[in-house]
């Protein structure tokens, strides 16, 4: 079981552990309990061997094609972490009759992995502490330390422990192995290249052994088989001696932006050997310190609630946004899954601009600037894809890897069990509401921070390319401009034509590109002039204004119901009931084919909602309510992506109670009970999520025609949620109460803010309460 409330004192609501020793839940915990920090993320996964055990390293933005007919994606490097120990001759694994007092507790305040058990064998009995992680100091460093008691009798210990290169994505063997040795008979050393992409890589693994604290001058037995290479140390333990093996592990790659020159193959291990010298605690309490800095310190958010899993929820959901995005290395974005399991192949999705920028455009702008450079270097293979499809402007891709390659989803996904034929994801190809998304989170940012240095440099050019592809996808038909044959936010419904959300983003976008034209006429005309010489914005300025005007967008019928797309209200309905109610998600696809569920009144994930969400001030409530009652009846929230919109919106509009509880499950997706529910990696959207609705929804922050509102609406639970934020460069503390709001600007210059519906201007360092 997972259990919430390990933690006491400064680690209360900071530790997430699994209670008891789970074969069959061995996937959960690997991606709940991976550890990294943007640039590499390690799952959580256990010493030794397991068949179901999926070993995956990650390193952010290492994509390679393994084979033909494949798709780029993030390679599993070699798995340095494992270690075989055979007791008194027989392999060490955990089973049910074999272990007590099992703990796995990943510590998210201080990013340690910790497994404490005891263990039997027919003779004797052995407690085992097994700790490790991977440093937010150094990037590159990974420690782990395991101690191992004799409790009964001696025993003898032999430890297998070195570098595995036989890793691959589910079969997919990504890496050439180049060079395989030691270096001064202790330094395993492993130089690998990505087949296609020819990355190299470089990872070593090193040993300190101690018993009872004091360190042992060993020189491991060498031990090479097929893509491996392993230290053997033969240890004799005496009863009651406790014996530590520490292992220093180091990756790094051609593609790193910092400076380690590895094409010198020592100067990786060298500096390996400095790092152990300094001792796993020391290591760790570096690695602490710097958590604390860029993540725990700078980006605070405490909620005072009678249910601690508020509080559990949202750190962990900082902990897992840390852990995966690459805020070292702007060619870089946030997976699907994060760096935490080979699910959707580290691609980045719509998920990173609406789910995922926020929480950093909010709290930590730097980071959100980063990602959006991602995409602005993603101009190129955006302006490929258009291109190829017969349009003009950006054309972002559904699914990105590397910026500049362009669409990268995969043609097909599987295929029909019974038939063989391939299954074909056309995604890539009509998903199209993501070329808004970015424009969007181009706004979102500029709104929050006016960095107009950004936005000269790459936002106005990323806003025009988009409005210009919208204007070259748009269909004349009956004095009106549709958007047809797409697939919207709502995954169960391909081939639809107008999807609202779509249409209003579209509008949006070119409207948003033809007011930026316009200041920039009277602002900076130089700049204009220099843009349109790149891309011809001056041509096509005029019809994007005219068309702008004249995209459908569904309205509000006489039900006061906007219709999700054209045929939506007319498909067919069946009781959903038990899909609804099912444990896990896509139960539906159990029972009927892609074709039928597009044929069906029922919804994957939140659609018309996060159209509420992103623009929610131009529909009144009892709107946004008469369109809630409506779809969510239809919905399965399939998608992880759909708990969280729905939560917030219910908050907005007065169902309190439900919205708290859709929050309560959205922060559950990946830490609730189920078991399988994350075994291919971790839903990064939904951390975005869950920060959403504690900062957009609860505290109420939002940015309503392009001014921050502060405005409260906190469950019966909560007491107070105090956070800090940026608004156009000042950092505010802010302390949101059921009754009052406390804005403290800590920042240099004064700045406006409408709480609770009436504008207050927060002189620099002063505080004010509304
Ligand atoms: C969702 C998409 C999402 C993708 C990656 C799909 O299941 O329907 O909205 O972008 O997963 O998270």
């Amino acid at each position: 079981m997972i259990v919430y409330d390990k933690g006491v004192e400064e680690f209360e609501n900071f530790l997430i552990c699994e209670d008891s020793f789970d074969e069959m839940s061995l996937g959960k915990t690997e991606s709940i309990m991976c550890q990294g920090n943007g640039y590499m993320c390690i799952r959580g996964y256990a010493e030794e061997a397991y068949p179901k055990k999926v070993a995956t390293t990650l390193i952010a933005g290492t994509f390679n094609i393994a084979m033909e007919n494949e798709v780029t994606e993030l390679p599993n490097i070699s798995d340095a972490f494992s270690m075989e120990l055979l007791i008194d001759g027989k392999r060490f694994f955990l089973a049910e009759n074999n272990v007590e007092n099992y703990s796995k507790i990943l510590n998210l305040k201080t990013g340690e992995l910790t497994r404490t058990f005891a263990y039997k064998t027919e003779e004797n009995e052995f407690r085992f502490v097994m700790r490790r992680f991977v440093s937010a100091a150094d990037v590159h460093i990974a420690v782990s330390r395991v101690e191992i008691t004799a409790m009964k009798k001696a025993a003898q210990i032999v430890v297998l422990s070195g570098i595995d290169n036989r890793a691959t994505n589910s079969g997919e063997c990504h890496l050439i192995e180049n060079v395989r040795r030691f270096y001064e008979k202790k330094f395993a050393y492993t130089h690998l290249v990505t087949n296609q992409s020819k990355i190299d890589i470089y990872v070593n693994a090193s040993h300190k052994i101690f018993v009872d604290d004091a360190e042992l001058d060993l020189v491991p037995a060498p031990k090479m088989s097929r893509r491996t290479i392993s230290a053997q140390y033969n240890l004799d333990v005496a009863a009651g001696s406790v014996v530590a093996i520490e292992k220093y592990i180091s990756y790094y790659t051609s593609n790193d932006a910092d400076e380690v020159r590895c094409d010198e193959p020592c100067a990786s291990y060298k500096i390996l050997a400095q790092k152990m010298a300094v001792g796993y605690f020391k290591l760790l309490e570096e690695s602490v310190e710097v958590l604390a800095a860029k993540l725990w310190e700078r980006d605070y958010i405490k909620i005072t609630s009678s249910e601690a899993i508020a509080q559990l929820g949202i750190n962990y959901a900082m902990y897992h946004m840390f852990v995966m995005t690459p805020a070292h290395d702007n060619r870089m974005n946030i997976g699907a899954k994060g760096l935490s399991g080979e699910g959707y192949k580290g691609h980045t999705f719509w998920d990173t601009e609406v789910f995922l920028l926020p929480r950093f455009i909010v709290q930590n702008p730097a980071v959100a600037r980063k990602l959006l450079e991602y995409r602005y270097l993603g101009l190129e293979g955006a302006r490929r894809k258009a291109e190829e499809n017969g349009f003009e402007g950006a054309m972002f891709p559904w699914e990105a890897a590397n910026p500049k390659d362009g669409e990268v989803t995969p043609k097909y996904n599987g295929v029909d069990v019974y038939t063989g034929d391939q299954l074909k994801v056309i995604t890539g190809d009509i998903e199209i509401h993501i070329v808004a998304d970015v424009a969007y989170g181009v706004y979102l940012y500029n709104n929050f921070t006016a960095d107009q240095e950004f936005m000269n440099s790459y936002g106005y050019e990323i806003i025009m390319e988009t409005a210009k592809f919208w204007n070259s996808r748009l269909e004349y038909a009956d004095g009106k401009y549709h958007i047809n044959d797409v697939i919207g936010p709502d995954e169960y419904t391909e081939h639809v034509d107008d999807n609202a959300y779509t249409n209003y983003l579209a509008k949006w976008n070119m409207e948003y590109a033809c007011r930026s034209y316009n200041d920039l006429l009277a602002k900076d005309p130089e700049l204009l002039a220099r843009l349109d010489e790149k891309i011809s914005i001056g041509a096509v300025i005029e019809t994007i204004r005219e068309r702008a005007e004249r995209i459908y967008v569904p309205v509000p019928d006489a039900e006061l119901i906007i219709d999700q797309d054209r045929t939506y209200r007319s498909l067919e309905e069946i009781d959903l009931t038990k899909y609804r109610q099912a444990e896990l998600v896509a139960s539906i696809a159990k029972d009927y084919g892609m074709e039928q569920i597009s044929k069906l009144k029922v919804s994957k994930q939140a659609d018309v909602m996060v159209l509420f969400l992103l623009f929610g001030e131009r529909w009144a409530d009892e709107i946004k309510k008469a369109n809630f009652d409506y779809y969510e009846a239809f919905c399965l929230h399939d998608s992880s992506l759909s708990l969280s919109t729905y939560a917030i919106l219910a908050n907005d509009i007065g169902y309190e109670r439900y919205g708290y509880e859709l929050f309560k499950r959205a922060l559950l997706i990946d830490i609730g009970q189920e078991k399988h529910s994350c075994d291919e990696g971790v839903h990064a959207a939904s951390y975005g999520g869950v920060w959403q609705c504690i900062i957009y929804g609860f505290a109420g922050v939002r940015m309503i025609g392009e001014k921050l509102h502060i405005n409260p609406r906190l469950p019966a639970e909560m007491e107070k949620i105090e956070f800090n934020m940026y608004y156009l460069g000042q950092k505010l503390c802010v302390k949101a109460s059921k009754d009052t709001v406390v804005v403290a600007n800590m920042g240099e210059r004064a700045v406006a803010v409408i709480i609770k519906n009436r504008e207050i201007e927060i002189a620099a360092n002063a505080a004010v309460e509304a």
